[in-house]
């Protein structure tokens, strides 16, 4: 494939969206809908405009956390609004340019390869059942005449189910040419990109058509239309998994965020989600449990627990209840009803039901260390920082506020006191008074 540039529209408004977040910065599988086609175009070209302008700075932060090397550029929007004014003023480097809508999240780089076709525009057609929401293509003799808004059709256009998809490839040439003499004369006021259609071939140019399909080029305009894209892409990521060894018990449950890795035989259960860059490596993720940016490898995790990010789970039990956060647990059993939090957890070790890692002093966080082989008693906490060597004992019910030396048992308990029969001389009493 040649070489190609690629203009990305990131400036509309987005007022279907109807939200105060810049359309392209809302989220499908934990990422932004604008980083998707970035990804995509950078597998085809290493010249990429983001062309920007509503909430310009807060995309340009946000992109940029993903990618470098992106050129931005801020239509002139108040002058030239519309797809059409997005595109002016930028200077494609090759020959061919690509223009995508930096609100379609599901395209596909091999579906961009398609656009490899010898002609001065190629663009991209739907066959729907009803094209609502979509320029209309306006097919004469077999071949494309014009591409009318929705907004400037008449009742014979609005009929039409030849839709365009919204992605183009021009000679950058003939872009160039042709930019200028766009007006604005439509419905919305706005300079249209599909009016170079009707010039090109009124300048007697070659214009393919490329029938496309429409899960791939599903445009996001408003949030129900988020919700079905982001179906789309759990489907995508889950069905790779599965492909590559994953089990996934009743997958339309799941939820697995863009950058998440699984691998080996790995058992992920209903109810589950992993975010971020989390990491799970032959191990049982148990029904309902969160895991954020966390690996979690040779272990069981859930029903119900919750591992927070930056923890390290290596070939431990964590069973219902559990919360983590920056643990390193590396052959522990921690089964029920557990926050530890800023701790570092050695082999053989057992974190009794109801332990707690105190990490916060109401200012900083602090570390609990805890070596092998460490019975911890139900109900102990560990007001950090505190280090507990290897071969101890911590009876049930201690708070632990000082370190631990290697083979010693720590507790702390107040003395029981009993006294014979108190129960039926409290309540008599109490019964008596009531009569
Ligand atoms: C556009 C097409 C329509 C097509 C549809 C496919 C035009 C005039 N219409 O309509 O034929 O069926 O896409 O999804 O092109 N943008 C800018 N600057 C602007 C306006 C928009 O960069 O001034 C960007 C938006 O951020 C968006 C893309 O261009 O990423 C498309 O804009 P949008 O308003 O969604 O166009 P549609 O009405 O969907
Ligand atoms: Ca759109």
């Amino acid at each position: 494939m040649n070489k190609k540039s690629i203009i990305i529209l990131a400036a509309g408004a987005g007022t279907r969206m109807k939200s105060e977040t810049p359309k392209v910065l809302h989220k499908i599988s934990g990422k932004p809908m604008l980083y998707y086609s970035i990804k995509e175009a950078l597998k085809l070209s290493d010249d990429i405009t983001v062309v920007l302008y509503h909430q310009f700075e807060k995309v340009k932060t946000e992109i940029e956390k993903y990618f470098k090397n992106i050129n931005f550029v801020i239509q002139d929007h108040k002058n030239f609004p519309g797809t059409g004014g997005a595109v002016m003023g930028i200077t494609p480097k090759y020959e061919k340019v690509l223009v995508l809508n930096g609100d379609m999240p599901l395209i596909q780089a091999s579906e961009l390869e398609k656009f490899d076709i010898s002609a001065t525009i190629v663009m991209s057609v739907l066959k729907l059942e009803s094209a609502d929401g979509y320029g209309r293509v306006i097919i004469e003799n077999g071949n494309v005449k014009k591409i009318v808004e929705q907004k400037d059709a008449s009742s014979e256009e609005l009929s039409i189910t030849t839709a365009n998809a919204g992605i183009y490839q021009f000679c950058s040439k003939f872009l160039l040419e042709n930019l200028a003499k766009l007006d604005n004369n439509n419905a919305q006021k706005e300079y249209y990109i599909t009016d170079l259609v009707e010039m090109a071939i009124s300048q007697g140019k070659v214009l393919k058509p490329l029938i496309v399909n429409e899960e791939n080029f599903k445009g996001v305009n408003s949030k129900v239309e988020l919700a079905d894209a982001e179906v789309i892409h759990q489907n995508r990521i889950k069905k790779e998994f599965m492909k590559a060894g994953v089990i996934f018990r009743l997958p339309d449950t799941i939820y697995i965020e863009e950058g998440v890795e699984i691998k080996g035989e790995s058992i992920i259960e209903n109810g589950v989600s992993i975010l971020g860059n989390s990491k799970i490596i032959n191990s049982h993720i148990k029904t309902n449990s969160v895991v954020e940016n966390s690996i979690v490898e040779n272990s069981d995790v859930g029903p119900m627990a919750r591992i927070r990010p930056e923890s390290k789970i290596i070939s431990t039990h964590i069973g219902n209840f559990v919360e983590t956060k920056k643990a390193i647990l590396t052959g522990v059993k921690a089964g029920h009803l557990s926050y530890l939090g800023d701790c570092v957890i050695d082999e053989g070790t057992n974190i009794g039901c109801g332990t707690i890692t105190c990490n916060y002093d109401g200012v900083n966080k602090h570390q609990t260390i805890i070596g092998k082989n460490v019975f911890v008693g139900s109900d102990t906490q560990f007001v950090a920082p505190v280090t507990i060597e290897d071969d101890v004992i911590i009876g049930a019910g201690t708070t632990v506020t000082g370190n631990v030396k290697k083979g010693d048992l720590y507790l702390t308990r107040a003395k029981t006191k009993t006294i014979d029969g108190y129960f039926y001389k409290h309540f008599a009493k109490k019964t008596n008074e009531k009569k």
